[in-house]
Parts: C-alpha cells; sequence; structure tokens
C-alpha cells in the first residue's frame, strides 16, 4: 500500500473516481467534497521527504520518525509516540494495550471506533459497548451505568471522538470531556480520544492542543485528513504504554523502514497546517450559506460545528445515491452518507469558486431530481 502511495507522489498525480488529480493546489477538474482525506501534499512535505533523515525503523529506529514522534508527544502534552500507519490501527493499539482480554470499551454509540472499527475488538477478545449520546456526547448517566463493577463486563476503557464525525463534525465541549475523564478515572478505567480530527476541535475551541488531549491518557492524531499529509497517524500517551503499542505494532505488521520519507510529510502537517483549518471551517460556513440560497425549504442541512455538512433528503425527494449521480455530472463529488444523508467535508483544496460550483451543482441536481 505504501508502494502504491508513493509511486503516486512520484508521478504528483492520484486518481478518484477514473479521474486524474494533479497533486498540489490544482487538485483536477472537479470540486471534491466527498472528505477531508483527499487532499494532496503540500510542495514544502515534497521538500521535507526529500531531505529527510533515515534509518530503519525496525531495527534502531528512523530520526525523521522518532521526530515526529516527540512533537506529536509534546503538541498533545504526553510522554510518549508511536507513528502509526493509520488512525485506525492508533485507536486499536489504543484498545489492545490498555483493554485486557475479557474488558470492556465504552464511546458514544455513532463514534467512528464503534460503528466503523470495531472488528477490531476481536483481535483482542475485548467487547465495546455503544451508549446513547448527543450530537457526538454520551448520555453520562449510561456511561455511569457501564463503569458499574457489577457489570458482567468491566469496562477499562473510555473513548470519546471530537471532532465527531458521525455527528456531522460536532466539537464536544471541555465540560462534558472531564466529567467523561472524572467519571473513567473514579472507576479505575482509562481514557483515550479518536482524535483523527483532534486539531479542527482544538481550532474551534480556540485553545491549545494539549487542552483538549488533557481529558485523556491516550490520544490518535491523523495526519492524512485535513493536515494533508498523504498518510500516517501517531498515537501519544504515557511512555509504558506506548512501548507495549511499539511491541503490539510489530505484530500487526505495522512496522515500517526507511518511513521517514513519510514521517517528514507529518511534521510539515502538525507545524505548519492547524493554523490554516479554520479556513477550512469558514468554507463550510460558507457553503452551508451558499446551499440554503438554493436548495428547497424541505431539504435540510445539519452542521458545520467544523468542516463537515450534512445534507438531509426527506423520504419525499431521490435517495442519496442518485444525488451522487447527478453532482458528478455536474462536476460536484459527494459522499452519500445513508440514503437519506449526505456528507460535505471542506479542506485544503476548497475556496469560494468550489463553493460557487458546488452550489450551483446542487442547484442543477435539485431542478432535475426534483422537477
Ligand atoms: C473519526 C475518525 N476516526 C478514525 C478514522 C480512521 O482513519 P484511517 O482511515 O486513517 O484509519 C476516521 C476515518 O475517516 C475517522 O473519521
Amino acid at each position: 500500500m505504501i508502494a502504491a502511495i508513493l509511486a503516486a507522489m512520484i508521478s504528483q498525480t492520484t486518481s478518484h473516481q477514473g479521474v486524474q488529480a494533479h497533486a498540489e493546489d490544482a487538485p483536477g477538474p472537479f470540486t471534491d467534497l466527498r472528505s477531508d482525506t483527499v487532499t494532496l501534499p503540500t510542495a514544502a512535505m515534497y521538500e521535507r521527504m526529500r531531505h529527510a533523515a533515515l534509518g530503519d525503523d525496525g531495527l534502531d529506529g528512523d530520526p525523521t520518525a522518532r521526530e515526529l514522534e516527540a512533537l506529536a508527544a509534546r503538541t498533545f502534552g504526553k510522554e510518549a509516540g508511536l507513528y502509526v500507519p493509520t488512525a485506525t490501527m492508533g485507536n486499536l493499539l489504543a484498545v489492545l494495550t490498555q483493554v485486557p482480554r475479557q474488558g470492556q470499551v465504552a464511546m458514544e454509540a455513532t463514534a467512528h471506533m464503534f460503528l466503523t472499527e470495531r472488528g477490531g475488538a476481536t483481535l483482542g477478545a475485548v467487547a465495546y459497548l455503544g451508549i446513547p449520546g448527543t450530537a457526538g456526547e454520551m448520555d453520562l448517566s449510561g456511561l455511569k451505568q457501564a463503569l458499574l463493577r457489577s457489570n458482567a463486563l468491566r469496562t477499562e476503557l473510555v473513548c470519546m471522538e471530537t471532532t465527531h464525525v458521525n455527528a456531522g463534525g460536532a466539537v464536544l465541549s471541555l465540560a462534558h470531556m472531564r466529567a467523561v475523564r472524572d467519571l473513567a478515572h473514579g472507576a479505575g478505567a482509562r481514557v483515550h480520544i479518536d482524535g483523527a480530527r483532534i486539531f479542527n476541535a482544538a481550532v474551534a475551541l480556540q485553545v491549545a492542543p494539549d487542552a483538549v488531549a488533557g481529558f485523556a491518557d491516550t490520544v490518535s492524531i491523523c495526519l492524512s485528513k485535513g493536515l494533508s499529509a498523504p498518510a500516517g497517524a501517531v498515537l501519544v500517551g504515557p511512555a509504558e504504554t506506548l512501548s507495549r503499542a511499539r511491541q503490539l505494532r510489530k505484530m500487526l505488521g505495522g512496522t515500517q523502514r526507511q518511513i521517514g520519507i513519510l514521517a517528514a510529510t507529518g511534521l510539515e502537517a502538525i507545524e505548519t497546517m492547524p493554523k490554516r483549518l479554520a479556513q477550512d471551517h469558514a468554507m463550510a460556513n460558507q457553503l452551508g450559506a451558499a446551499l440554503r440560497a438554493v436548495l428547497p425549504d424541505q431539504i435540510g442541512l445539519t452542521g458545520p460545528a467544523t468542516n463537515i455538512i450534512f445534507v438531509e433528503l426527506p423520504d419525499d425527494v431521490p435517495e442519496s445515491a442518485a444525488w451522487a449521480r447527478e453532482l458528478q455530472k455536474h462536476g460536484v463529488l459527494i459522499r452519500p452518507w445513508g440514503q437519506r444523508r449526505i456528507r460535505l467535508v471542506t479542506h485544503r483544496h476548497i475556496n469560494s469558486a468550489s463553493i460557487a460550483a458546488a452550489a450551483a451543482g446542487f442547484e442543477k441536481a435539485a431542478s432535475e431530481l426534483l422537477g
């Protein structure tokens, strides 16, 4: 997989749906609102790759990967970091290192870890428990119940996700995070944050990243979403937990060799990209206003709290897949999020011109689909 990424980077192109999209600031003919994962590396990232100090990360360590791990740990106020290929692996290692077999992991019921990653629980013989919530925040009485020692399964880890992708990029309040941390620690459980978009949360809250991370023992941070690195994530936390995570990463096949070539893009991502995320949030606001102006009232919009908007389709209009097909004809790429919801995500390649193009595309699609 890494080889495929590197090949794509060397030719400086990547493709989606059969269309070539050129790297850097000319991402191709489509207005691509499917995800912030479509972001391409910046020129500075390519430059840092070229000059990265390299070593064997499976032997005595790759110096650039180590530098990235130390930077991530510092940024989030933790003792140690571990570079992993994906945020999914970061979350899984947080579970495998902190939950004994037959232990339970509690999280909000629509969390990405619950809906998309819970197959990983089978690897550790642990159970994931979904707790009902509102806007990504767990119902605290449900959490208290899950933490009761009398439960057949003992809850060893509580996970939070901020920003919360299935709650439309919602930002958990710091008060909620504090309450969850206090309940979990009070019951002897650890806390993990799925921080795939934790920088977006910190920017929206106008606090430093460690102020958000301070409510957890471990945090996974994704480098390849709004931060624009081509791949990679970092798990941060206590040194002893991270040393165990390093061993388990090896077992999972996640130890890579001269991986500093990619870690270099992660350094650039953490050092320079968070400060521009406010632009993505502003673009999402602009997109919401533009869509409101062209879509009929019966179609609802949720958000944006950060860089994600949901378009809510009532039962009497064609479903999301039909909108995806129609919008693509007009140069707009979107992601069906279930049959009655469309997900739109702003990112570095979306500017005011793309918003105008997206709104024009939606207007045409609406007139074709709604008559
Ligand atoms: C909130 C959240 N957590 C974790 C992940 C997993 O990230 P990756 O695809 O890098 O494993 C995603 C991916 O979209 C996500 O949105």
